[in-house]
């Protein structure tokens, strides 16, 4: 017998494994004697033969060599590269299900990160519009194996370039960009950039896209600004992609795996995009976060208006604002003395001309919110609604502990992150009492899921409800 925690299997065995569920990161997962091996892009219900590809005290991995049974759940995945590529976990999962599966996984990080009974407090998953083509962007990594150029998304946990010629979930102008760019790498000289050696030119490409105006965004991320074939590149993306708005060349010389440099050129048109949610216009540059999703935007957005109780007119602090696209949803709709914080400076002049653009007032801040958010609490006062939407780690304990202690009346956190916004909700306790989780599905076809959680101000001890 196995001492506990011990893996009973060596990389490079081959087991018959019955798959259970899924788990947070989007595998699934078996057991072996009560021991749980992750096998990626697996399906509930199927009983695989599966090869072990690694071993840590507490877990192994294993890779599907052959799908023996496949389970109830599983539907034929509809792009070539699904179990190869990063990107997308749950093609082999129907729509239905994987909405179902990313509510249970809320409701789990809820319970065992968070210490909440999900009962009561955590809604289904509100569905994506469409689940298939609705990216509004895309970073292709791109590389060169024996002199052929390869442009797509890395293998999961590796840097090896997994080459597609079109993506399921991009939407249709980014495919259209992507065969462009496929087509003209290999007519200029460029070199991609290398990690290990810091050698070559061309880093990555990116595809911004506006759903509701057309516009098209191509950019290129290369290790220095020179760039002597740039006019003859536009004038080649172009003639070949008439719908291009604007073309963009951001500089990024650090070694890292940092996706952005801190400098963009626009070579082409304006060096921005414009994008529409319902009667607001948003301009976006290269370096500025915007939902992938544009279609489920107003869903997220909805969610988040609803929860503010708008007819109150409150007083609106919006932490981590990016563009100010959810200041200015609320702004819009009677929030007043909106105030956005935001990290990258780029996002925040797009805020600021995005409040002139559609006539709405806001102040936009530039800096990290556990620097500014308890400044501005001190200095200004508890706003009536408090809005955190920040990145995937969550937020800071300063950033926290100056939400404690300032006391808005309500919370808002809007996270991509189940695992830290449970955290982040159990360290806001006992100030706050969470009312409600609502999942919002803006990434179907992958294990990601975005929440809107809606806090309330917990009254003092002693007082009734
Ligand atoms: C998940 S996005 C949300 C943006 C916006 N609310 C939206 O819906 O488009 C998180 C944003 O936080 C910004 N950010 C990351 N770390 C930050 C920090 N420490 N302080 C301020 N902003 C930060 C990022 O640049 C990004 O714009």
């Amino acid at each position: 017998m196995a001492k506990k925690g011990t893996a009973p299997v060596r990389v490079g065995d081959r087991r018959e494994l019955e798959i259970e569920g899924l788990v947070g990161g989007g595998e699934a997962i078996a057991r072996l004697d009560g021991f749980p091996i992750f096998v990626p892009y697996a399906v509930p219900g199927d009983r695989i033969r599966a090869r072990v590809i690694s071993t840590k005290p507490g877990y192994a991995r294993a890779l599907i060599e052959e799908v023996l049974a496949p389970g109830p759940l599983r539907v034929q995945p509809e792009c070539p590269v699904f179990s190869t590529c990063g990107g997308c976990q749950w093609q082999a999962l129907g729509y239905a299900d994987q909405v179902e599966w990313k509510t249970r996984l809320v409701a789990e990080a809820l319970q065992r990160t968070g210490g909440l009974d999900p009962a009561g407090i955590l809604k289904p998953t509100l569905p994506s519009p469409s689940p298939w083509h609705y990216r509004n962007k895309v970073h292709w990594a791109v590389g060169k194996a024996g002199g052929k150029w390869l442009v797509g998304l890395y293998e999961p946990r590796s840097h090896q370039i997994v080459d597609a010629p079109t993506c399921r979930i991009q939407g249709e102008a980014n495919n259209q960009m992507l065969a462009v760019v496929r087509e003209l790498l290999p007519r200029f000289d460029f070199e991609p950039y290398d990690e290990a050696t810091g050698a070559g030119w061309l880093r990555s490409i990116f595809t911004k896209t506006g759903h509701g105006t057309g516009e098209v965004m191509l950019g290129l991320v290369t290790k220095n600004e020179f760039f002597d074939a740039g006019p003859a590149f536009v004038e080649a993306v172009r003639a070949a992609f008439p719908g291009v708005t604007t073309i963009v060349q951001n500089v990024h010389p650090e070694p890292g795996n940092k996706l952005l440099g801190r400098e963009t050129i626009a070579l082409f048109g304006p060096g921005v995009i414009r994008e529409k949610i319902g009667p607001l216009e948003f301009s976006i540059s290269a370096e500025a976060f915007f939902q992938v999703n544009a279609a489920a935007i107003e869903l997220l957005y909805g969610e988040v208006a609803k929860a503010a109780h708008l007819e109150t007119k409150p007083r609106v602090l919006d932490a981590y604002c990016g563009t100010g696209s959810i200041a200015l949803f609320l702004a819009a709709q009677g929030a007043r003395d909106v105030v956005g914080i935001e990290i990258v400076d780029k996002a925040v002049e797009d805020a600021r001309a995005n409040a002139t653009r559609n006539g709405l007032e806001a102040r936009f801040l530039v800096g990290a919110v556990e620097a500014l958010l308890p400044k501005v609490l001190v200095a200004e006062g508890a706003p009536d609604v408090l809005v955190l939407d920040p990145p995937r780690k969550g937020c800071e304990p300063e950033v926290l502990a100056a939400v404690a202690k300032a006391g808005a009346a309500r919370v808002i956190y809007v996270s991509c992150n189940p695992v830290t916004l449970a955290r982040d909700l159990k360290l806001l306790a006992p100030t706050y009492v969470v009312e409600s989780v609502q999942p919002v599905d803006m990434f179907p076809q992958t294990a990601h899921v975005e929440c809107v959680a809606v806090l309330k101000k917990a009254a003092p001890a002693g007082t009734a409800q």
